[in-house]
Formats: structure tokens, C-alpha cells, sequence
């Protein structure tokens, strides 16, 4: 069995108007990236290599420009158009050829995560049903909530709960098994009209299949939501960046470390790009490597 990726880059992405009429959210630069490289990153240094994309009509010939199939980071997308978008766990109806008997990786394209991420790594080795995350934010109610009894047990999960019985939020990047297509095909949407990711875990939660883990405070899960988050999300990348002088979710690097591609497929990468400030980044890289 393999755990293969989805990563949702739909939605109309309102409150990002007007830049979002006319170009997806998830292409909008995070300071000297599109955002979808992060969660592409976040996906295969959990070790995944079979990634579908799902996103709207207009937007998927982007994606595919951008992105093409993967294989010059020695990886696979598949994409799919989402006609309509009718809530985030439609992403397994639009995906049920592709997960087939397959776990699942399903990362919302608006999601950063930065930080140690073996805990996603084990997660995925561990998972026997459903897991989710738990984050703590000061905003709970702008998200997902799980809450959870004092031996770590899911009391519950409420969808943006006006009153937030726990602060902690839950991120979009869930794992679940190959069940999870018949759970949504059988989904009802919810009040406001959308299948939600939250009530399949709820589903899981009464199959007592679902096990939560918590993401300490020294993961940045960062919101790109707004303009506002937007730029704060930029400003992080930019600081940690320019301090350390490595890139973040540089998808070559990220290739190359894994053994996903070879040399001389990172040194066509490099030339094929214009000149920028990305092409001087993998030069280093290059030299370093020679170096070795
Ligand atoms: C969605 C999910 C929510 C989750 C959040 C993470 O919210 O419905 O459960 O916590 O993503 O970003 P939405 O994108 O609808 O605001």
C-alpha cells in the first residue's frame, strides 16, 4: 500500500479579491515562491511521490504549466478539475481512481507548515484509520476544533464552533485510508451547503478509528488566507530565508536530498530557468554538491 497526495487548490479564494478573479490563490507568490511549492515541499519530504491536483476549470492549464508532470523533481501529479467547489471532502469523490486502495495525504493548498516535520512522517507509518492534528491558536474559532479529554481522547469535533470549547485548531493536512471515498460519496452538506472535511473525521471518530496528534508550538502553521496572512506568511518565509541562508521548500533541493533525481537532472532544472534569483540558489547548491 501506498500513501499517495492530494493537495486541494480550489476555491475562489474571495477574500483575496480582486488578484484572485483573475489568478488562483495558491499561485500567489509567498515571498519567492507560489504558495502551492509549500505544501508540494510539506508532501514530499513526508516521502510521498503520486500527488494529485485538484483545482477549478481556469486554473488547472496554470497548474499544469507550472508544474507539468513532476518528473523534473523525479515525482507525479496527476490533476483533476473540481467543476463547482463543494467543500474540502469532495476532494475524495473527485479522487477515488486515484486514491483507489490507497492511504491518504490530503493538504489544503493554503496550508504552510514549516518546521520538523517527522511527526507526519510517523503519522502516516502509524495511521490505521483517520488521523488529524491539533494546533494551538488564539483564533479556534475560525477553524476546525477538536477537544480532547485529559488522557488525549477526542471528545470532540465542531466546524468553526461560535464558542470553541479548545483552542486548538485543526490544520488542513489530514491522512486517512482508503475508506474515506464511500465516506464522502455518502456525506450530506452541511448547513452552509458544503461537504466537511470535519464530518468525515467525525465518521472515523464513531468507527473509533480516529487518532489525533498533537503539533507542538515549534511547527509554524501559517494561514494564507487573507491579505493580511498573506504577507505575514511572505514576511516569515523572507526572515527565515535571508538568516539562514537556505530556501524553503525548495522542490529541487527537497528532490535531490531524497534521491528523487539525479545531478544532472538538478543541473537541466538549473538551466532551463531565466536568470533569478531561484537559478542562483540551485547554482550554490550545484557547487556545494560538486564540492562533496
Ligand atoms: C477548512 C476546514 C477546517 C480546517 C481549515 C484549515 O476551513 O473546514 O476544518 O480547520 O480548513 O485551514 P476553511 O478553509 O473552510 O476555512
Amino acid at each position: 500500500m501506498l500513501t499517495k497526495g492530494i493537495i486541494l487548490a480550489g476555491g475562489t479564494g474571495t477574500r483575496l479579491y480582486p488578484i484572485t478573479s483573475i489568478i488562483s490563490k495558491q499561485l500567489l507568490p509567498i515571498y519567492d515562491k507560489p504558495m502551492i511549492y509549500y505544501p508540494i515541499a510539506t508532501l514530499m519530504l513526508s516521502g510521498i511521490s503520486n500527488i494529485l491536483i485538484i483545482s477549478t476549470p481556469q486554473d488547472i492549464p496554470q497548474f499544469k504549466k507550472l508544474l507539468g508532470d513532476g518528473s523534473k523533481w523525479g515525482i507525479n501529479f496527476d490533476y483533476v478539475i473540481q467543476k463547482e467547489p463543494k467543500g474540502i471532502a469532495e476532494a475524495f469523490i473527485y479522487g477515488a481512481d486515484f486514491i483507489g486502495e490507497n492511504q491518504v495525504c490530503l493538504i489544503l493548498g493554503d496550508n504552510l507548515f514549516y518546521g520538523k516535520l517527522d511527526f507526519l512522517r510517523n503519522a502516516i507509518s502509524a495511521n490505521r484509520g483517520a488521523t488529524i492534528f491539533a494546533y494551538k491558536v488564539n483564533n479556534p474559532q475560525d477553524y476546525g476544533v477538536v477537544t480532547l479529554a485529559e488522557d488525549g481522547s477526542i471528545l470532540s469535533i465542531e466546524e468553526k464552533p461560535l464558542n470553541p470549547s479548545s483552542q486548538f485548531a485543526i490544520p488542513g493536512v489530514y491522512i486517512f485510508d482508503s475508506s474515506v471515498v464511500e465516506k464522502a460519496r455518502h456525506l450530506k452538506p452541511s448547513a452552509r451547503g458544503e461537504l466537511e472535511i470535519t464530518d468525515i473525521q467525525k465518521l472515523y471518530l464513531d468507527e473509533k478509528k480516529l487518532d489525533v496528534v498533537i503539533m507542538g508550538r515549534g511547527i509554524a502553521w501559517l494561514d494564507t488566507g487573507t491579505p493580511e496572512s498573506l504577507i505575514e506568511a511572505g514576511t516569515f518565509i523572507h526572515a527565515i530565508e535571508k538568516r539562514q541562508g537556505r530556501k524553503i521548500a525548495c522542490l529541487e533541493e527537497i528532490a535531490f536530498e531524497r534521491g528523487l533525481i539525479s545531478f544532472e537532472q538538478l543541473y537541466q532544472n538549473y538551466n532551463s530557468l531565466p536568470r533569478c534569483e531561484y537559478k542562483n540558489y540551485l547554482l550554490r547548491l550545484i557547487n556545494e554538491i560538486e564540492k562533496k
